[in-house]
């Protein structure tokens, strides 16, 4: 037997005025997002930017149904739409934030173990990295270097390639 520890880096800052100027933009335009969230039943919304590498950049929201498991994610809503949309392009780095009138959001909100397996098989695809930036709206912003950093053991299994 051996136990064997992963570790993962990631960057945290106070707020979106310690970005970069692209990453900073990319966070204020998850927050336009929002504005598009169809969320009538969690009363949660969502938004993500997702910036490609020929510099233009996508949105999406979470669009719920009453039918409640065939709601989407935002950030599925926005993978997707670039899957469909520019099936060749390349992501360099996605935005993620949520708000909600029910209460204030104080930390990053992370995105769920279903989007993550969605954003590694992008970044898989691409074979290069996908930053992945958490914003919590007037406050902390994480950071991470990959989708991979997230979900280190993500359904990766080649074999169904053959
Ligand atoms: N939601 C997202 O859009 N992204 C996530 O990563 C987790 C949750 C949405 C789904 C649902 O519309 C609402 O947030 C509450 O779960």
């Amino acid at each position: 037997m051996k136990s064997i520890n992963l570790n993962i880096s990631f960057e945290q800052y106070a707020g979106i005025e310690e970005l970069t100027l692209a990453d900073r933009t990319l966070c204020e335009l998850s927050e336009k997002a929002l504005a598009s969230s169809y969320s009538p039943y969690s009363k949660f919304r969502v938004g993500t930017a997702i910036r490609l590498a020929s510099g233009e950049t996508i949105l999406g929201s979470n669009q719920e149904n009453l039918a409640y498991p065939s709601g989407l994610c935002a950030e599925r809503v926005a993978l997707f739409s670039i899957g469909s949309t520019y099936p060749n392009a390349v992501i360099e780095s996605m935005a993620i934030t949520a708000q909600t009138d029910n209460f204030e959001i104080l930390k990053p909100i992370t995105s769920c173990g279903g989007c993550l397996q969605v954003m590694a098989e992008f970044e898989r695809k691409q074979k290069t990295p996908i930053e992945v930036i958490f914003y919590c709206l007037n406050g902390e912003v994480l950071k991470v270097p990959s989708v991979k950093s997230l979900l280190p053991f993500s359904f990766v299994e080649d074999r169904l390639e053959r």
